[in-house]
């Protein structure tokens, strides 16, 4: 099936979309990394056709996790996932995380002798980086400061999009509105798609300049656009907040009980992290291996926080049971 030609699922999938976020367009491909590489390509282009800028630079955070590519692993702010991957793309700039003053003095830097910045590239919440949520007053000075040097707010929603937050998308959950935001993972609901989402003012691609064999095609965007309207007629928002409620409260209780392994818990809806003592010798990587050997699956997120991200139909009795595992495999680590 040639995506030259009109795809109707497409198009009911990219309509449900708009209608659902605050998005005017929609380009899809097969994953994160995919639609990550895209939304840098058109902030490259908006930065030269819209800002004058002869080498676009992107600034993103320190601990990110943006993809595996050669653009996104540069876009990634975390050495570890670049080693031996030299030479890294040119035209990123990373800045520590919910840190204002450290974005304005970063741009202030780089716009000292000529424009160069044409964009801010974020997650709501850093996933990979060690389940850290964005705050939403560092959240919403980014928006102000983007509006006033005319550059693109991008989010990342390919971990905490598609509910996974509580809120539909992530941005809802710091309070902002991107100009771009991705999506992948949960949006196909185990199928390969991602998504770039844009709002019209930063619609700059004409034909051809992007494009993907596969991308929206009809099979993938008929399963998206199922999870789409499963999202809403089974409320499954609700039971995110609730089981999310429910496992975070668990989680706390079980902090409370190891103090000398665990600092605390921290997490949005169904991503939630059980955050280590910074000095005990134990990794995430440790409590995560014994977990499997009682049978739960979690995973770690950096070396010091072990993620616990269920599907977003979890039971309570899943979360129980989850819960239950969890204690059982810390006493038998401490
Ligand atoms: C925030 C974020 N961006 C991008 C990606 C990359 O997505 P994919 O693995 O579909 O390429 C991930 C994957 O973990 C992610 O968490």
């Amino acid at each position: 099936m040639s995506n030259l030609y009109y795809i109707p699922e497409q198009g009911a999938l990219a309509q449900w979309l708009t209608a659902h976020s605050c998005a005017d367009r929609v380009f899809f491909c097969n994953s994160g990394a995919e639609a990550n590489e895209g939304a840098i390509k058109l902030a490259r282009k908006y930065g030269r056709t819209e800002l004058g800028i002869e080498n676009p630079i992107i600034i993103t955070a320190n601990s990110s996790f943006h993809g595996r590519t050669l653009a996104t692993v540069t876009a990634t702010g975390q050495p570890k996932y670049q080693k031996n991957f030299n030479p890294l793309m040119p035209g990123f700039h990373y800045v520590p995380y919910n840190d204002i003053d450290g974005l304005k003095a970063a741009i202030q830097l780089l716009d000292a002798d000529q424009r160069q910045v044409a964009a801010v590239m974020l997650e709501p919440m850093q996933g990979e980086g060690g389940v850290c949520p964005g705050n939403p007053v560092y959240f919403k000075q980014v928006r102000r400061l983007c509006d006033e040097m005319g550059i693109l707010l991008i989010l990342d929603e390919v971990q905490v999009g598609m509910g996974r937050s509580g809120n539909l998308w992530g941005y809802e959950t710091v309070g902002v509105e991107p100009d771009v935001f991705t999506s992948a993972k949960g949006l196909g609901g185990g199928v390969p798609i991602g998504a770039i989402l844009t709002k019209r003012h930063c619609d700059v691609f004409q034909p051809s300049e992007h494009g993907s064999t596969f991308g929206g095609n009809p099979f993938v965007c008929g399963v998206a656009l199922k999870v789409c309207e499963t999202l809403e007629s089974e409320q499954v928002l609700a039971n995110v907040r609730s089981r999310g409620q429910q496992l975070r409260t668990g989680l706390r209780a079980i902090a409370q009980k190891y103090p000398s392994l665990c600092a605390g818990v921290r997490g949005w809806g169904l991503i939630n992290g059980l955050v280590l003592q910074p000095e005990v010798e134990t990794v995430a990587l440790d409590i995560v291996k014994a977990a499997l050997a009682e049978g739960l699956l979690v995973i770690p997120a950096g070396a010091k926080v072990v993620r616990f991200v269920p599907p977003l139909i979890v039971s309570e009795a899943d979360v129980n049971q989850a819960l239950f595992l969890m204690e059982q495999t810390l006493a038998k680590l401490v």
